[in-house]
Formats: structure tokens, C-alpha cells, sequence
């Protein structure tokens, strides 16, 4: 590592989420709703995404700037051909000691052993409801849970290490806290509950369907008995808990409620290679042109280490001050959360 470099608010860069693609075979109603993105959607040319050997540069400059962890994210992911190549490549870097990939599962059934034997350890894997009807709905493409559970199951006999995103909705899926609660808890698998949140310009977001991490928490323990568990490292996305008569945790991630911009160490790629400091950033920094035109990984080095000084990004800390009056922000799925 050449050096630490610290934000304007003196956060550390240790996380980069790569998008490796703005595709998603789901429409999720809170993230790429359907009548937003129809079939005459413009997603980015291929020619404007990055190559795996664009990204595997990139993550090398990010590594000697102390970054650890990288997540792989789209869209969805598990659409980009061959992204065990990709994996190969990144767990040799020095420095990355932590890769994740977080996924919607519908295609973990055929690819959770390569992705395994490419190197891959950690998945996140979202599912919001366990009831179809619900699920069907929320997804946008009426595909059944039961594919995902299955997914859910390959990579698990695989051997991965899995937590499972749920997104909750008042009015549309809290009825189904409980039930995933009970289902992930017999498996010994980690749900987290996200707040839902403001994050691009299409998804409708109202804070009347916030349900804010106390409510749930209040739910939860209506029927278990949960003890927090310590943060894991600095700037942990989720608040940990575990259940104290069972090997299996819940989490919460509460970027409405409790936000936690103060230890945020994100650094994030679009697929075309922008990078962003912030989920709710509105415009972001071309890198994609400084690698194809010939430009040194130094003075690659020297522009990210600029913008990373420069940053000053709070949203969701100053979420309710500014009153969600902020528009143009990034597409979830075009920066993959
Ligand atoms: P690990 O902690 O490495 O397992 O992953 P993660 O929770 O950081 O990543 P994941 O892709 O599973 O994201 C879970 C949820 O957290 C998604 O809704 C993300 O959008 C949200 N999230 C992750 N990082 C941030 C962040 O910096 N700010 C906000 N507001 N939300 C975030
Ligand atoms: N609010 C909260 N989480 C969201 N995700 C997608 N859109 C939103 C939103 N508006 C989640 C997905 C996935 C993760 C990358 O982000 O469900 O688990
Ligand atoms: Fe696709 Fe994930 Fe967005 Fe749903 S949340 S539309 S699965 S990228
Ligand atoms: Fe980081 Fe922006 Fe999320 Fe705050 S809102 S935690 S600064 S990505």
C-alpha cells in the first residue's frame, strides 16, 4: 500500500463496489421499475463497459490506496459473462482480502460452484418475501421465490458464506418480517432488513413506507430473544444481532433512520467507469476515459487521490434538513447500492 489517504471528513478509503453491469433480469419495483425501464430502455452500449482487464487495473490502483474489500454489484451481476475470470483476477491482488458479490440468486443454481472454485467466499443475496404472490409482484418478472431458495441452497452447499438483503416496505411486504425471520433462522443464515431508501429518481420513495429499524427490532423480539453483536470492523454497514439460543444473526441497515455517512469508507464504479463517492451522488469522475487514453496508473493514482481528499458526501445524514429535495441522483442499478 503507498499511502492512507482521508476524505474532508477524515474517512479512509477502504471499500471500492465494482458494477460490472446496469442489466438486471428483475424490475424490482423499488430499484428499476418496470415502467421506467421498458424495453426501450437505453442500458450502456458494451463497447462503454468496462473490460475485466480495466477493472482489474483499476482494482489494482485502488489496492495501493487501502482499499481491502471490494463487492462485486450491478445490476445484476451474475449476467456478465464469464465473471469467474473476473474473480480469478481480483483475489490475486495484493492487499484485496475481502471479495463479495451481492446478487438477486436467480442464477446461483448454475453458477455457485465456479464461482466458489474461482475464489469467491461471500455472497449477499436479496429476497424480500418468502410468499410469491408478494415476491412475484415486488420483482417485477413474476419469478417464484422458490428460485432463489434454491439458489439460496446451491450456494450454501458450495460453501459460501451468506447474508440475505431484504428491502422492507410498509404496506408490502412487513407481513413477511416474521416468516423470513423464522425460515433464515433455522438455516443458520444472516437476513439483514434495509430500510428502504431515496436512492436514484424513479422509485417512488416515501418515508410513510419507511419502517424505521426500531419497529422491526420491536417486531423481532416479540418472539426472540436477540443480544447485539459488535461491530466487525470500522464502518460496518449493518447493526448486528444475534439470537441468543441459535447460531444465526439478523442485521439491520438503517440509512433512513440511523444513518451512518461519519464512517463511511465507500468508493464506488459504475460499469462504464465512473467513479462516485457517494450512493446518492448525482455526477461522478471518468476514469474510463484516463484508461483508454494511455494514461499512467500514476497519474491514475494522483486523480482518485484528489477526488477522495475533495470528498465532502453526507445524504442521508442531511436526508431530512434538505428534505429529499435533491434530484438527478444515480439509478440504483446503474451503482448497484
Ligand atoms: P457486506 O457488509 O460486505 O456484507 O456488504 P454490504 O452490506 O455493504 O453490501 P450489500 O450490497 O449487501 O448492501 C446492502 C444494503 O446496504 C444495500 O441496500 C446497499 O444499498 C446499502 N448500502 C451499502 N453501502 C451503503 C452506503 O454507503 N450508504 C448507504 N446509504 N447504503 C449503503
Ligand atoms: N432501498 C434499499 N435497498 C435497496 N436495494 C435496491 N434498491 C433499494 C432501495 N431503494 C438493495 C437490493 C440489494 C442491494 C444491493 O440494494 O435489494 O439487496
Ligand atoms: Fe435487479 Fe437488484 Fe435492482 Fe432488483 S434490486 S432490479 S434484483 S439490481
Ligand atoms: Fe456513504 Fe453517501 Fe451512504 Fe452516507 S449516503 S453512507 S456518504 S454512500
Amino acid at each position: 500500500m503507498d499511502e492512507i489517504i482521508r476524505d474532508q471528513l477524515n474517512r479512509p478509503l477502504h471499500d471500492l463496489r465494482i458494477s460490472v453491469t446496469d442489466r438486471c433480469n428483475f424490475r424490482c419495483s423499488y430499484c428499476m421499475p418496470a415502467e421506467v425501464f421498458g424495453p426501450d430502455y437505453a442500458f450502456l452500449p458494451k463497447d462503454q463497459v468496462l473490460s475485466f482487464e480495466e477493472i482489474e487495473r483499476l482494482a489494482n490502483i485502488f489496492a495501493r490506496l487501502g482499499v481491502k474489500k471490494i463487492r462485486l454489484t450491478g445490476g445484476e451481476p451474475l449476467l456478465r459473462q464469464n465473471l469467474q475470470d473476473l474473480i480469478r483476477k481480483l483475489v490475486n491482488i495484493n492487499g484485496i482480502t475481502d471479495i463479495g458479490l451481492t446478487t438477486n440468486g436467480v442464477f446461483l443454481s448454475k453458477h455457485a460452484e465456479s464461482l466458489y472454485q474461482a475464489g469467491l467466499r461471500r455472497l449477499n443475496i436479496s429476497l424480500d418475501a418468502l410468499n410469491d404472490e408478494v415476491f412475484q409482484a415486488l420483482n417485477g418478472r413474476g419469478v417464484s421465490s422458490k428460485i432463489v431458495l434454491k439458489g439460496i441452497d446451491a450456494a450454501l452447499k458450495a460453501g459460501f458464506h451468506i447474508k440475505i438483503n431484504m428491502v422492507v416496505q410498509k404496506g408490502v411486504n412487513d407481513q413477511e418480517i416474521i416468516p423470513m425471520a423464522r425460515y433464515f433462522r433455522e438455516k443458520g443464515v444472516t437476513l439483514r432488513f434495509i430500510e428502504f431508501m431515496d436512492v436514484g429518481n424513479s422509485n417512488g420513495w416515501n418515508f410513510e413506507r419507511v419502517i424505521p429499524k426500531k419497529e422491526i427490532y420491536h417486531m423481532l423480539s416479540q418472539e426472540f430473544d436477540l443480544e447485539p453483536v459488535d461491530e466487525a470492523y470500522f464502518g460496518e454497514v449493518a447493526k448486528r444481532y444475534k439470537y441468543k439460543d441459535k447460531q444465526a444473526e439478523i442485521g439491520f441497515i438503517t440509512s433512513v433512520s440511523e444513518s451512518f455517512c461519519t464512517s463511511c469508507t465507500r468508493a464506488r464504479i459504475s460499469a462504464d467507469g465512473k467513479l462516485y463517492t457517494c450512493l446518492f451522488a448525482g455526477k461522478g469522475f471518468d476514469l474510463k476515459s484516463m484508461l483508454r487514453n494511455k494514461s499512467s496508473n500514476e497519474f491514475i493514482q494522483s486523480q482518485i487521490i484528489s477526488i477522495w481528499n475533495h470528498r465532502n458526501d453526507r445524504y442521508s445524514d442531511e436526508r431530512m434538513s434538505n428534505g429529499n429535495a435533491k434530484k438527478n441522483k444515480i439509478e440504483m442499478s446503474y451503482i448497484g447500492g
